[in-house]
């Protein structure tokens, strides 16, 4: 039987120990656990059964395998020991005999996106961020579906946009809308990608360092590699929709407390075809992973086992690629989730209902 490995690490670090070693996860306090993480050897977590391709009727397995750094912890630490704890992860999903390996979260940030931790290992390794492209972009397609906000008249923004999968995000959402928001840290870069879009983009495109400009938007893709939340209440307009594809998450829980009129969705999570167990609560229903898994899982399916996504810049044909892969074994968009909850029917009716009457008293006091 063909089969997969993919890292994970704690994001939360009290919530995420805990799902393992409910004790440590107990006693020791965040500032501790980070501490630790350091000198803690990569953890197996799982072993991973009943995925089954819809195209070809091949079953496959996997395991979870867990580097124990926390995302604040890889970027404290000299990027030589994150690359060598994550070689040393690697090294035991070679061992469990895994025929391909996936980056979760923050491993496929780090440093060069996977470059140097491929040339270490034996085993192909993928990031994921191609589909995780492909879902992002889809997911917004379908909230604005939902929201009844038109996709062609509409005014999006891009939050790091500059980064490994917000470039090409950006890319693709630029041939959508009437006016795209390339959002993020270096003014510099900003401008080089926008001249670099100008010319096959359908948008207007406009560069901005300040998230005062999400106040204009109606449709937002976040993915930036901050590890605190970097949206507020504050920023969004009323009825907008804010896909957050960051793990940490950029959009401050302040938003679902105190903004009833916004939608926010948690991006990348997709349905796995077959009946699979994961045999470890990763934060999501049954049957669900995200993006950067499947793509992982989906390449298993397939046979490719190839060094996959690696690298800074991802490129439009193996995002296209890994897409069509994906949805022929069986992956599907999720239903929405938002801060760990589903997302129905009803739900997004209130927003939408508590976004007129925001937008109608806007009118009467402007
Ligand atoms: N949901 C999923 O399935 C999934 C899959 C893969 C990755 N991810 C997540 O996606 C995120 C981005 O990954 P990536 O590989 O694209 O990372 P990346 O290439 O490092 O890009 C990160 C982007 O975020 C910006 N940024 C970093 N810190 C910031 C801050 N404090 N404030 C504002 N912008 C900031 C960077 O700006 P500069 O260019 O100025 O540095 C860059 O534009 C990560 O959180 C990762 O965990 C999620």
């Amino acid at each position: 039987m063909d089969t997969f490995a993919f890292i994970i690490h704690p994001i939360d670090p009290k919530r995420d120990v805990s799902r393992k070693f409910p004790l440590l996860g107990r006693v020791l306090n965040e500032r501790q656990i980070d501490f630790f993480s350091t000198f803690f050897p990569p953890v197996f977590i799982s072993e991973i059964e009943g995925i089954t391709s819809q195209a070809t009727g091949k079953e496959i397995k996997g395991w979870f395998i867990a580097c124990p750094y926390t995302p604040r912890r890889m970027l404290e630490l000299p990027e030589r020991t994150v690359y060598r704890k994550i070689i040393q992860t690697g090294h035991m999903a070679e061992k469990l005999g895994a025929q391909i390996l996936g980056l979760g979260a923050f491993t496929s940030v780090v440093g060069d996106a996977g470059v140097t931790i491929a040339n270490a290992l034996e085993v192909p390794v993928t990031t994921g961020d191609s589909y995780t492209v492909t879902v992002a972009v889809e997911s917004i397609r379908e909230a604005s579906r939902v929201m009844e906000i038109p996709l062609g008249g509409a005014t999006a923004a891009v939050v790091g946009a500059t980064g490994a999968i917000g470039r090409v995000c950006a890319e693709l959402l630029a041939e959508d809308v009437e006016r795209l928001y390339l959002v993020g840290r270096r003014q510099e870069a900003l401008e080089e990608l926008r001249d670099r879009l100008r010319g096959r983009a359908r948008a207007e495109l406009i560069v901005s360092t300040s998230m005062d400009v999400l106040a204009h938007a109606q449709l937002i893709l976040t993915v930036t590699s901050a590890i605190h939340d970097v949206i507020r209440p504050e920023h969004l307009q009323p009825g907008s929709v804010v896909c957050d594809v960051a793990r940490p998450r950029d959009v401050s829980a302040m938003v679902a407390a105190a903004r009833d009129d916004i939608l926010v969705i948690d991006g990348g999570m997709v349905d796995v075809p077959g009946s699979v167990d994961f045999h470890f609560n990763f934060g999501f229903p049954p049957g669900k992973a995200y993006a950067c898994m499947a793509e992982t899982i989906a390449l298993a399916l397939e046979g490719r086992f190839e060094d996959y996504t690696l690298g800074k810049h991802l490129t439009r044909e193996r995002v296209d690629e890994i897409g069509a892969m994906a949805k022929k074994h069986g992956f599907r968009l999720s239903g929405f989730r938002s801060f760990e909850r589903e997302v129905t029917p009803q739900h997004i009716e209130i927003v939408r209902r508590n976004a007129q009457h925001a937008r109608s008293l806007r009118m009467v006091y402007s």
